[in-house]
């Protein structure tokens, strides 16, 4: 069994679209167990029950939105040396920028997650082939979090 957590923050909904879209694609392969959150709700244990964490945030200013970043702020110390190596998957929504992916990698690497595959960029509400592709994104997640 592999537990999936999918944490996003959405203020007009794309976002969360994207993060259900990537719940489902983990969802799908046996053996799964998946649950979504708002980052502000998500806790440090959240973080540490997981075996893979697919992280969903909007470009706001060129950044990733504020609700992440308190997610990653307030559990990087209780949960430093705790998560080498855990799967991770990250997707952002934008309005045609999207250089807010930049900070969200930066800080993966601080905690030393582990990438399963490039940054999904979505351009606001995913259509059907970014559907797919998130799908995709937690497909291969779950996959990375069953072999762990
Ligand atoms: C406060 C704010 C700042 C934004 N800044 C950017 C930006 O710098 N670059 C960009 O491409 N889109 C920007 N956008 C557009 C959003 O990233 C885009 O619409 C996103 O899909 C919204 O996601 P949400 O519906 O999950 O909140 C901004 C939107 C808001 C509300």
């Amino acid at each position: 069994m592999a537990k999936i957590l999918v944490i996003y923050h959405s203020l007009s909904g794309n976002t969360k679209t994207a993060a259900r879209a990537v719940a489902k694609g983990a969802r799908a392969l046996k053996g799964t167990q998946v649950v979504v959150k708002q980052a502000l709700k998500a806790t440090v244990d959240d973080l540490l029950a997981c075996d893979g964490i697919a992280i969903g945030t909007p470009d706001y200013f060129s950044y990733m939105a504020g609700g992440v970043k308190d997610f990653f702020d307030r559990t990087f110390y209780p949960t430093e040396g705790k998560v080498t190596n855990k799967p991770c998957a990250i997707f952002v929504t934008h309005g045609g920028g999207g250089r807010a992916s930049e900070s969200v990698e930066s800080i993966c690497k601080t905690f030393k997650l582990r990438p399963i595959a490039k940054t999904v960029l979505v351009t606001n509400r995913p259509d059907k082939e970014k559907t797919a592709e998130l799908q995709q994104l937690g497909r291969k997640l779950a996959l990375a979090a069953l072999k762990k």
